[in-house]
C-alpha cells in the first residue's frame, strides 16, 4: 500500500473492490466486459490489478494481464509482456497524478514478475489517455484499423520495461 497523491491509496484489488471497479469501467468506457473476465483477472494477475482509494471509495483501477508473444522492439524474440488491459480514474478525480502512478505501480510489480516489456490499445482519438501514455516513455508501434466495435482504430503502445526506456521504475 502506497499514496499516489495526498489522501489517495494505491494497493492491490481485492474481491470486494470489484463492484466499484465494475461501476468505474462502466462510467469511464466504452469497453465493458463481463463480471467473470473482472473476478479471473484479480484471480490470475493479482499483483497488476490495482485500486486508488480515497475517503473509503475506490476512484481508480488498472487491470493487465501477463502473456507471452514477440517482442515489439527485438525481431523475432518471444518474450514475457504485461498487457495493460484497462485503467480508468473517475473524472472529478482525474489530473492529480493518478493515472500516471497506476501504470507505474502495474509496470514495477509487472516487471518484477518477469515481464521485458508492456503494451497496451488506446483508441487514436483518445488525447488524454495518449498523453499519460507518452509521458510514460510508451511508442506508438503500431495502428490497428478497426480495433474497436464502433470502428474507431487503436494505437498498439509499448515499452521496454528497462532502465534506459522506464528509469522511473527504479524509484
Ligand atoms: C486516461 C486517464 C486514466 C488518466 O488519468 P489521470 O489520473 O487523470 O492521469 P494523470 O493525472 O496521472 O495524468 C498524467 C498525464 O497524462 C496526460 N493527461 C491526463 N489527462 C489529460 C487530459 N485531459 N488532456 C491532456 N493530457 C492529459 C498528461 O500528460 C498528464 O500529465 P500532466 O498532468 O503533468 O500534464 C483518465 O483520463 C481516464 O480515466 N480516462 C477515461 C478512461 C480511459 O480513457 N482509459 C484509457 C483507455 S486506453
Amino acid at each position: 500500500m502506497r499514496q499516489a497523491a495526498p489522501g489517495y491509496t494505491l494497493r492491490p484489488v481485492q474481491y470486494r473492490d470489484l463492484d466499484a471497479v465494475i461501476s468505474i469501467n462502466r462510467q469511464c468506457l466504452p469497453e465493458n466486459y463481463s463480471r467473470w473476465f473482472f473476478e479471473h483477472l484479480a484471480a490470475t494477475n493479482p499483483r497488476t490489478f490495482l485500486v486508488v482509494e480515497h475517503g473509503g471509495q475506490v476512484v481508480g483501477y488498472v487491470m493487465c494481464r501477463m502473456e507471452h508473444g514477440f517482442s515489439y522492439f527485438k525481431r523475432g524474440r518471444i518474450v514475457k509482456k504485461l498487457h495493460i488491459v484497462s485503467i480508468a480514474v473517475l473524472p472529478e478525480h482525474r489530473r492529480k497524478g493518478l493515472g500516471h502512478a497506476l501504470m507505474v505501480e502495474a509496470m514495477k510489480e509487472g516487471r518484477a514478475e518477469g515481464a521485458q516489456e508492456a503494451f497496451l490499445e488506446v483508441r487514436v482519438s483518445n488525447t488524454p489517455a495518449i498523453n499519460l501514455y507518452k509521458k510514460l516513455n510508451y511508442k506508438i508501434v503500431s495502428r490497428i484499423s478497426r480495433y474497436y466495435a464502433d470502428g474507431e482504430d487503436a494505437y498498439l503502445m509499448a515499452i521496454p520495461l528497462d532502465e534506459e526506456h522506464a528509469p522511473y521504475l527504479a524509484s
